[in-house]
């Protein structure tokens, strides 16, 4: 299946933020999103998931229209994303951040744990041992019990990954995950994304540091200004002299070989 974009428009006090986005991106794919600062990008997200309404255009996953939907239902739908700054509980552990991204439970509901203890007793252990081993896949076991708040940049980065992997999306949209992550923890996330991917979960990434996005993915889309400006293999796309100039300096790519 694909997540097709068609036209997608928002403008904010005039000015098209995005503007006419057409992409197709393969649902188990690995695919980037680079481009400078304001060109739009993390508003694309914003409107791909449905944290904001377009102005025009439309969005689908395979057969399923999503423009009418909100947040939630689209990420039933199986897309979810992360935000460019964490939005962890910070007064929440570790572990209850991850019990809180999970989809609805029968206990949730007063009637379903009058009706179904036994259920709920199943469910509850299900949830447990799931969130174990995200906790332990993203090696985040250590700190479980730990308030969110207390992680550093790079754990809470892990930790919006591990929530997200707790909705059981196919599709996870990843807003600049390396940003403020020191080097060893850029790889070891990198590590547990192409894990996922070979497991059969898509990705959808924007991020500055073009090294590491450009050795993770297998298409580029380059947005300056709303529009999409290129598209391709990443060592071509970073090699474009449209794209070089998008970015001041033309020094895009330096660190990307
Ligand atoms: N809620 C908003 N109201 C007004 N302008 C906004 C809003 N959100 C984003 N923008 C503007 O839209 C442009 C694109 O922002 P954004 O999508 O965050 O870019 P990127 O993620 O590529 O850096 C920026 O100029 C930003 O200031
Ligand atoms: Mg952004």
């Amino acid at each position: 299946m694909t997540l097709i974009l068609d036209g997608l428009t928002k403008a904010y006090g005039g000015l098209k933020v995005v503007d006419g986005v057409s992409l197709a991106i393969p649902e188990n794919g690995m695919t980037g999103i680079i481009g400078p600062n304001g060109a739009g990008k993390s508003t694309l997200f914003s409107l791909v998931t449905g944290f904001i309404e377009a102005d025009a255009g439309s969005v689908r996953l395979g057969e399923t229209q999503l423009d009418r939907l909100p947040a939630h239902a689209r990420a039933q739908a199986g897309m979810v994303r992360t935000f460019q700054v964490p939005r962890e509980y910070t007064h929440l552990s570790v572990r209850e951040n991850l019990a809180a991204a999970a989809p609805g439970q029968t206990g949730e509901s007063l009637a379903g744990l009058f009706l179904r203890p036994a259920r709920v007793r199943e469910e509850e252990r299900a949830l447990a041992a799931r969130i174990d081993g995200v906790l332990a896949f993203l090696k985040l076991d250590p700190v479980a019990d730990l308030a969110a708040s207390s992680l550093s940049g790079g754990q809470k980065k892990l930790l919006e990954l591990g929530r997200a992997l707790m909705t059981g999306a196919r599709l996870i949209l990843l807003d600049e995950p390396f940003a403020g992550v020191n080097p060893v923890l850029v790889e070891q996330l990198s590590a547990r994304i192409r894990e996922l991917h070979a497991r059969g979960t898509g990705f959808l990434i924007i991020e500055h540091d073009l090294g590491a996005l450009s050795r993770l993915v297998s298409t580029m889309h380059v947005m300056d200004r709303g529009r999409v400006i290129a598209s391709g293999a990443p060592a071509a796309v970073l090699a474009d002299r449209q794209v070089r100039e998008a970015y001041l300096g033309g020094t895009v790519g330096g660190d990307a070989a």
